[in-house]
Parts: C-alpha cells; sequence; structure tokens
C-alpha cells in the first residue's frame, strides 16, 4: 500500500470489533519502534509507553471500574458504563498507554513534547495501519487523575495522554472515513 492510501484509510477501530486473537508481542515492539521515528524539538524524545498485555490488561480493567465506583456518586453511577470500563481492555490484545514526558528541557515548551508525542502516536497508528492492526485511541478514564497516573507509572509533572487498545478484527480494518468539512475550509493561503 502507498503511504497515502494508509493515512487515508487509516480508522479508529472500536474493541468491540476485536476478533479476540494475540498478537505476537514482536509485533507490538516492531510497531512501537517506528514511535521513536517521530521529531521532537532538541532530541527530547518524551513519548513514553506502558504496555498492559495479558493478565495486566485485567488489572487495567478492575483499576478503572473501581476508580469509577470510588468517584462517581451512586446516583449517577451508568451501571453499563462501569461494566465496560471493567471488561474492554480484555478485548484487547495489547492496550499501550501513552506518556508525555516533561523533560523541562530549556526553550522547549511542554505544548512541543505532546506535540511530538501526537506525531509518535500517529506512527504507531500507520505502522499498525499497514500491519492490518486495528487500533483505537481512547482517552482513558480519569486520566488526568493522580490515582490512574500512579497505577500506569506516569509521574505527576508528566502528562498521561491515554490508551491505545490493539487487536486483530475478522473485517476490513482500512477503509474510507469521513470527515466534516474538507481541507480546503481550515486553509486560508496567502
Ligand atoms: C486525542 C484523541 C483522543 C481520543 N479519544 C477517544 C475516546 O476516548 N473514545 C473514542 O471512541 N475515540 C477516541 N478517539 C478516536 C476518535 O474518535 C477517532 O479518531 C475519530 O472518530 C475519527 O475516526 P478515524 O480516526 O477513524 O478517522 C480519540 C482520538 C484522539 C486523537
Amino acid at each position: 500500500m502507498k503511504l497515502e492510501q494508509i493515512i487515508n484509510n487509516r480508522r479508529n477501530i472500536k474493541p468491540q470489533f476485536f476478533s479476540g486473537e494475540t498478537i505476537p508481542d514482536d509485533q507490538i515492539k516492531q510497531i512501537l519502534a517506528s514511535a521513536n521515528w517521530a521529531p521532537s524539538h532538541r532530541y527530547t524524545e518524551p513519548w513514553r509507553f506502558v504496555v498492559f498485555s495479558g493478565v495486566s490488561r485485567s488489572s487495567l480493567g478492575v483499576f478503572q471500574s473501581t476508580l469509577y465506583d470510588e468517584t462517581i456518586s451512586l446516583e449517577n453511577q451508568d451501571q453499563g458504563k462501569r461494566d465496560k470500563l471493567l471488561k474492554t481492555p480484555c478485548l484487547a490484545s495489547h492496550i499501550v498507554a501513552v506518556i508525555a514526558k516533561n523533560t523541562q528541557t530549556p526553550k522547549v515548551p511542554f505544548v512541543e513534547e505532546i506535540m511530538a508525542v501526537s506525531c509518535a502516536v500517529q506512527n504507531i497508528l500507520l505502522s499498525s495501519a499497514s500491519k492490518e492492526i486495528a487500533v483505537h485511541w481512547s482517552s482513558g478514564f480519569m486520566p488526568e487523575s493522580d490515582a490512574m497516573k500512579t497505577f500506569v507509572g506516569c509521574k505527576s509533572i508528566d502528562v498521561l495522554l491515554g490508551f491505545l487498545y490493539f487487536g486483530k478484527c475478522d473485517q476490513k480494518i482500512n477503509k474510507p472515513g469521513k470527515r466534516f468539512s474538507s481541507i480546503q475550509s481550515k486553509t486560508t493561503w496567502r
């Protein structure tokens, strides 16, 4: 596939559509290696990843559903949402928590570290799409909370940007998507 086709047909695929097949760890390592070639100002390379596989997937599910119980008042709890938090991690083969390290490098504002990590994530998404591996990008449950950051191993000074759920899929994963407005309407030429 040509790069442009991979970019245009890469889709966010929800774990409900995953087949349950386990992806070999080596393939996930190859995909993560593509993240390391993202650009970063002053070579800060601020992307950090924590991989959940095997039984650690269920510990993520138990942790986030317990956090839900503890933080959402009883009258506002939604059993469907809580159930999803508990069970969704085990629908994936691997889950990767994405962290932006605050390297505090002079002349590199933190927003640039987040931009660099976003580039690293796009490399991951495109590398996965080229291998027919489905990925779902989830913000996660309360990613800014101390409890979630501590669970993942994200320092308080750093930012937990979300979770990437990886899986195999029986259906076609690379396909046309939708956008609500054209690139022309988002571009000004001077
Ligand atoms: C920073 C970020 C956070 C996202 N968080 C979620 C999320 O929590 N839940 C979700 O269903 N999709 C999430 N997405 C995925 C978007 O919903 C998806 O990219 C969008 O619907 C466009 O679909 P496409 O990527 O297939 O073109 C997130 C995407 C980004 C970039």
